[in-house]
């Protein structure tokens, strides 16, 4: 072979079947061949196993895929580029024309914003209500056809906590699909309830370490083969190096994520404790108002803290050292996002009333620094300058 075409037809290395790579190799290829014609038509007709083209699927993907379904407790997984592909294209996926979404105040801003602006042009209606409206929402229920009600538990960011006992009740009762975000409770929590499809940002807790992004819808198999085509149609997939940290980000999980609920509890503690600090959402607090349903449906509390400040909490975020100013959130470092940052405009008054954020509002990610070293830096942020009361 002349220099052009060989390195184009590398030679073959492989690996034999008693002598496998530990860790899995990427499989860094858009394309997969067949030896035959037949060979490829007959998997392309899902008559026997294998791969073709990566948005279609891919094995490194794959694995990812049966990893993430595993953890929450679910047979079938479809990964997406980000975690807002993932909750809306499963939306634009499960609705038509004239179905009725069951939304909330207090979700993540872009989900609003897919179901009232983008959804409504293709007259797909909805009522938002709060998520601690349990009654307002077996009324809803009961009141109007529904195709979806899309939440989260616990809310991003006033950390309240979701009935999901009654809520997937009468979800049933009345033949509407339940949709959770549970980025925030993670893959380990909420797989006992009747939930239809769980959505996933793995850009959080899942990679870790702040540096990818990406997303998993899980759910039965039926419903994620039902939305399938539609997805490699939308065309948002993972890439296979992506999924490959986010399979190696997985391997610590479990740590992590202990280690972060830990912290964050004795942070909630510490801080509901010092004057400066008017209030302390945290579920893992027995001041917390859903706090026994929290106990009752969490294997722990999470890793998010939300307080309010006597002031605008800007000052405060600029005074701490270890805790950057920034957004997202379930890495290994600790992160605070001050209410000015998240601000509501979509809302109205009564439904900002709700959503409860307000220039004094400070959302802590709780990282798994060293404990002694996090509550330090709390207390030299709120003690210095203008924090007190
Ligand atoms: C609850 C929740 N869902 C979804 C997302 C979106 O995730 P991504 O940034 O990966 O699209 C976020 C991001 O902050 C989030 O907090």
């Amino acid at each position: 072979m002349k220099p052009p075409t060989r390195v184009n037809h590398p030679p073959a290395v492989d690996v034999p079947a008693d002598n496998r790579p530990l860790v899995a190799p990427i499989y860094q290829s858009v394309k997969f061949t067949f030896d035959s014609v037949a060979e490829s038509e007959r998997e392309s007709r899902g008559q026997r196993d294998g791969f073709q083209y990566s948005r279609v699927a891919n094995p490194t993907l794959r694995q990812l895929e049966l990893t993430v379904a595993e953890l929450q407790g679910r047979d079938a997984c479809l990964l997406t580029s980000s975690g807002v592909a993932a909750t809306n294209l499963t939306m634009l996926s499960l609705c038509k024309q004239g179905d009725h979404v069951l939304m909330f105040a207090e979700m993540y801003q872009p989900t609003r914003y897919m179901i009232r602006r983008i959804l409504s042009r293709y007259g797909i209606a909805h009522t938002m209500l709060s998520i601690e409206d349990v009654e307002g929402i077996e009324r809803t229920l009961a009141a109007r056809a529904t195709r979806l009600i899309m939440f989260e538990s616990p809310t991003n960011p006033m950390v309240k906590v979701a009935a999901l006992e009654r809520m997937t009740a009468a979800a049933r009762a009345h033949g509407a699909l339940t949709l959770l975000d549970n980025t925030f409770a993670g893959f380990h929590n909420h797989g006992q309830f009747d939930i239809d499809i769980y959505a996933h940002s793995l850009t959080k807790y899942a990679s870790g370490h702040g540096d990818v992004m990406g997303g998993a819808v899980i759910a039965r198999r039926e419903l994620i083969d039902a939305m399938r085509t539609d997805f490699i149609i939308f065309g948002a997939t993972l890439d296979p190096h992506t999924a490959f940290l986010i399979q190696r980000g997985l391997k610590t999980y479990p740590l992590r994520y202990e280690r972060q609920c830990q912290n964050a509890m004795k942070i909630a503690q510490f801080l509901e404790a010092q004057p400066q600090v008017a209030h302390v959402s945290y579920p893992g607090l027995p001041s917390h108002p859903q706090h026994a349903l929290a106990a009752g449906q969490m294997h722990e509390f999470g890793a998010m803290v939300t307080i309010e400040l006597h002031e605008d909490a800007a000052r405060f975020s600029e005074a701490l050292q270890l805790f950057a100013i920034s957004a997202s959130l379930g890495s290994t470092e600790s992160l605070v996002w001050p209410g000015r940052l998240i601000n509501p405009r979509d809302l109205t008054a009564e439904e900002r009333q709700w959503a409860g954020v307000s220039e004094r509002t400070a959302r802590l990610s709780i990282g798994i620094e060293d404990i002694d070293d996090l509550i330090a830096d709390l207390q030299q942020a709120l003690t210095s300058g203008t924090a007190t009361q």
